[in-house]
């Protein structure tokens, strides 16, 4: 099976590409709402949630984990994989949202491409996404907008609220005078609200979903790594360390319908950040 994991909600935009494009696989989602956001933790209690959080997946059988978390990743996945998982599990890999996005980036922008990111409070404090894309194109300009209540109000199922609506235009006017091209959506969740975010923005500015990447770059590691067997029966468990109800509910309604498949929804709850 192929794991995925996000604090909550954010990567089930991820599970859906997956199903659409690789549709072959078993695949074992865990969504971390009781905990979520993690933008609200401190690194400790990241660093313990994500570790618990893989090796369960690893536990049920997933050979491979994608951590769709953009604040996992950018804040104690490289600690996770060096103190933990690559001397724990050698057999099964782990791999982060990140470089695959900025892989992608640094191919994907024109020559002095100004470029905005948006994301949690973490990932864009941990300043991961401006210094690699710097480091390969000092040609770009970057800027880049915490965005901290975006993910509470999708996990809360706030999509159509007027005052989150309104929390979207404030934050995004941001971007209003910084003649950007392109704004990087580096947070799963954000996926969900795309066309709110396009319509406060110049409409030459093209928006970069990381959920379309992962798919691609999953892809092409699973044909490098050839001795990951990953059962192929067409189905998926999708848990969550929140209310069961509720998960299912919102979940169906954040995948998009070609991907409903075989899934079957349970509740996992013996897991804590400590
Ligand atoms: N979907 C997660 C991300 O990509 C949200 C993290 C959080 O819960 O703060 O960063």
């Amino acid at each position: 099976m192929i794991g995925i994991f996000d604090s909550g909600f954010g990567g089930i935009s991820i599970l859906s590409d997956f199903h659409n494009k690789a549709p072959e696989y078993s695949y074992i989602y865990f969504g971390d709402n009781i905990n979520a956001p993690y933008g609200d933790k401190n690194t400790k209690e990241i660093y313990n949630s994500t570790k618990n959080a893989v090796e369960f997946l690893f536990t049920e059988g997933a050979v491979l984990v994608i951590v769709a978390c953009n604040t996992s990743s950018a804040r104690v996945l490289r600690k996770l994989q060096d103190e933990y998982f690559n001397k724990k599990y050698k057999n099964k890999k782990v791999l982060g949202i990140i470089i695959p996005n900025i892989e992608n980036i640094i191919h994907q922008l024109p020559p002095n491409s100004r470029l905005g990111i948006i994301g949690t409070s973490h990932t864009i404090g941990s300043q991961k996404y401006q210094n690699e894309i710097l480091d390969k194109r000092n040609d770009v300009q970057i800027f880049s907008k915490a965005c901290p209540m975006f993910v509470e109000k999708i996990e809360n199922n706030k999509f159509k609220s007027l005052g989150f609506l309104a929390n979207i235009k404030e934050e995004i006017a941001h971007y209003s005078n910084k003649n950007i091209s392109y704004l990087l959506l580096a947070c799963t969740h954000f996926s969900f609200i795309k066309k709110e975010i396009k319509q406060h923005l110049n409409p030459s500015i093209q928006i970069i979903d990381s959920s379309e990447i992962i798919i691609k770059k999953t892809q092409e590691y699973l044909f490098r790594h050839k001795e990951l067997k990953i059962k192929k029966e067409r189905n998926t468990i999708l848990y969550t360390s929140g209310d069961l109800v509720l998960f299912k509910k919102i979940s169906l309604k954040l995948l998009r319908p070609s991907s409903k498949r075989n899934l079957k929804f349970l509740k996992h709850s013996t897991l804590s950040n400590n």
